[in-house]
């Protein structure tokens, strides 16, 4: 097949991104970031609430009139919502070649391929029963300071509102070697930061190595500086997490740790498998070893029967903890999940107002917690020149925090250097090296 120009457009988590440049390899393509420029148009879909879902859709109608304009211009969707709906995508929209489910992706070069060879021939591959899942690594531009390695597939947790284990399948934990061989490869690209990606990257494990394990042999990788993880289910932090962590000179100082809900009978709901009293004592623990830990996590407001005052211990749980940042959600009813069966849905019009509530303190807590680091100084991996300001570069902390720096030149790019924070916003600071 002759080198092909592909433009990939991307929604959804960390594991979508990866997924991207995955794809982008797995087509030995070549990336342009212009679609009229691309012989192929690849939208990469989320399906994990309604409205990401309608997007997907929308953002392949887009592409119809570059077709028009060349029929052998090649469009496919991948990603959770061709996994969810296949065949009737391929129905609902003309112009649209071919779907093709996350597990799939090893098999996208054969698709293409035969597509090229029968111009008539549509395709729909959603099946799951995969078995190089793993297979193709993702495409790293050279010199790029941060890379993903995904270390898991899948998820085998049974949370009530979560349709990822209907369009990812359950979880398949990737060999050891092979989580090694790819962060190598993507060191040797330049990469001096490693993401290690899973739906519940702390439950990972692999012949009788466990995930702390694993941080212990990520620590030996030469020219690896840096090396973060997402994302980790509460239940599995155990003590051994917590110590690994802690006496790993590579882990960063940031846990994403999402809680869902600040009450007992929603998490009970929800099947979480924890109590709020686990969670706090976890993080309690991890602060214990870890004082300059970062934490955040992901909130849904609005599940089924969620009472005013489940809301509000959920609004005392983050005035407790004082999260660095939450993403929160309205719930969305999900096909095929056993939330989709409940019934005392919660009214729109409350659900988002408690949505903003949540939302309006979290962003007073966040600038309150950066406030604080005013005048401190930080080691900072810097990533880039930043777009729109020549001589600004930005780069972030261990605990994950962007900060945007003048007075350094390109040389600095890759390196970790010292900064003092000058000036803190809610979600950025401005440093000057020291
Ligand atoms: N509705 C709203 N939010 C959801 N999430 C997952 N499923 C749903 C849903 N049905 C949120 C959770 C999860 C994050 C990635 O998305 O908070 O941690």
């Amino acid at each position: 097949m002759e080198k092909l120009s592909i433009f990939v457009e991307t929604y959804g988590c960390q594991m979508n991104e990866y997924d991207s440049d995955r794809i982008i390899n797995s087509l030995s393509a070549n990336p342009v970031k212009d679609p009229s420029d691309a012989d192929i148009i690849i939208v990469n879909t989320c399906a994990i609430r309604e409205k990401a879902d309608h997007k997907a859709v929308s953002a392949v109608g887009k592409y119809k009139k570059l077709k028009i304009k060349n029929p052998n211009l090649i469009i496919g969707m991948a990603g959770c919502v061709a996994q969810l709906y296949g065949k009737k995508l391929i129905k609902q929209i003309p112009h649209l070649d071919f779907v093709i489910g996350p597990r799939e992706i090893p098999k996208l070069r054969d698709l293409v391929f035969d597509i090229k060879e029968s111009a008539s021939h549509r395709k729909i591959n959603t099946s799951m029963d995969v078995e190089e899942v793993f297979q193709i690594s993702p495409y790293h531009e050279t010199g790029k300071v941060n890379g993903f390695v995904s270390i898991q597939q899948g998820c085998n947790k049974k949370c009530a509102y979560c349709i990822v284990p209907t369009v990812r399948g359950s979880e398949i934990n990737r060999p050891l070697k092979e989580i090694l061989e790819e962060s190598r490869l993507l060191i040797n690209q330049g990469a001096k930061e490693l993401t290690y990606i899973g739906q519940t990257v702390n439950s990972w494990k692999y012949e009788g190595e466990r995930f702390y394990n694993l941080l212990d042999y990520l620590q030996e990788l030469d020219g690896l500086e840096r090396i973060r993880f997402t994302t980790s289910f509460p239940r599995d932090i155990t003590s051994k997490m917590i110590n690994s962590m802690k006496n790993n000179t590579k882990v960063c100082r940031q846990l994403h740790l999402p809680v869902q809900s600040g009450s007992n009978r929603i998490l009970k709901l929800m099947k979480r498998a924890y109590s709020i009293e686990w969670y706090k004592d976890s993080i309690e623990r991890l602060r214990d070893a870890m004082p300059d830990l970062s934490l955040s996590t992901d909130i849904i407001i609005g599940f089924s029967d969620e009472s005013s005052k489940d809301f509000e211990e959920t609004m005392q749980l983050i005035e407790d903890i004082k999260f660095d940042t939450i993403y929160s959600f309205k719930y969305s009813i999900r096909p095929g999940t056993s939330g989709e069966l409940m019934d005392s849905h919660v009214n729109e019009d409350i659900a988002l107002n408690r949505l903003h509530k949540l939302q309006s303190r979290q962003r007073e807590i966040s600038l309150e917690n950066n406030l604080k680091q005013i005048n401190k100084r930080y080691k900072v991996l810097v990533e880039s020149e930043t777009k729109n300001n020549p001589n600004e570069f930005f780069g972030r902390t261990s605990q994950n925090k962007a900060v945007y720096i003048k007075n350094i030149d390109k040389k600095s790019i890759g390196e970790i250097i010292n900064i003092t924070k000058t000036e803190a916003f809610q979600n950025s600071f401005i440093g000057e090296p020291t």
